[in-house]
């Protein structure tokens, strides 16, 4: 089986990241990591990357003089591992429109949201302000605006009483870890496309 070419960018703890490293370890599993990128030279989640044996590369934004110019060195790097697909696992930086319209359709997110539903950051927060009395996390396609793109998969968890940020948190990172390679098999096997 040939199996679809996955870099993934990250700029922290890369657990996502490394809930996609475990799933493509199977032999059935239909991508592998090609390599991990972050945009935070100490990132936790690039140790992590490379205790599994994966390419890292670590370019700061701030050495960039201007966004084209960073996401020139990101795309050199993605054209030298032969990338087909991107995952941004935790990834925070807003990528332009042109970089997100040339790989549209090959580029996802996931976010700890029912989005539409909480955009932005301190999304468990966010729900449990607005009293709401479920939550969960969204693997969506990356367009031009920020949590924007096209829903590929939802998972839902209830908000329990006496919930805190930190304890729906950490229910919603157990649905991501669950959903984060279950929806990208999906893309890759082309069980999903871009709409339109
Ligand atoms: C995850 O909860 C991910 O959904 C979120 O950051 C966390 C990264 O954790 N992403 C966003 O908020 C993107 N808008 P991780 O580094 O352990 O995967």
């Amino acid at each position: 089986m040939s199996k679809a070419r996955v870099a993934i960018l990250i700029s922290g703890r890369g657990s996502n990241m490394e809930a996609l490293i475990r799933a493509a370890q199977a032999s059935d599993y239909p991508a592998e990591i090609v390599g991990v990128f972050s945009n935070i030279p100490e990132a936790a989640g690039l140790e992590t990357a490379r205790a599994h044996g994966l390419a890292t590369a670590a370019r700061h934004h701030r050495d960039f003089p201007t966004k084209p110019a960073f996401e020139a060195a990101l795309e050199a790097q993605l054209t030298a591992w032969g990338t087909e697909y991107v995952a941004l696992a935790g990834f925070m930086r807003l990528l332009s429109a042109e970089f997100t319209t040339r790989w549209q359709g090959r580029l996802i997110n996931i976010h700890p949201s029912l989005l539409p539903l909480y955009r932005g950051l301190h999304t468990h927060e966010q729900a449990l302000a607005a009293g709401a009395r479920d939550h969960g996390c969204t693997v969506h396609f990356v367009t031009p605006g920020m949590d924007e793109g096209p829903v590929i998969a939802q998972a839902r968890v209830p908000v329990m009483p006496g919930d805190t940020p930190e304890t729906l948190a950490a229910r919603v990172l157990t649905a991501e870890h669950q959903l984060y390679p279950e929806a990208l098999a999906r893309l890759v096997r082309g069980e999903v496309v871009f709409p339109g």
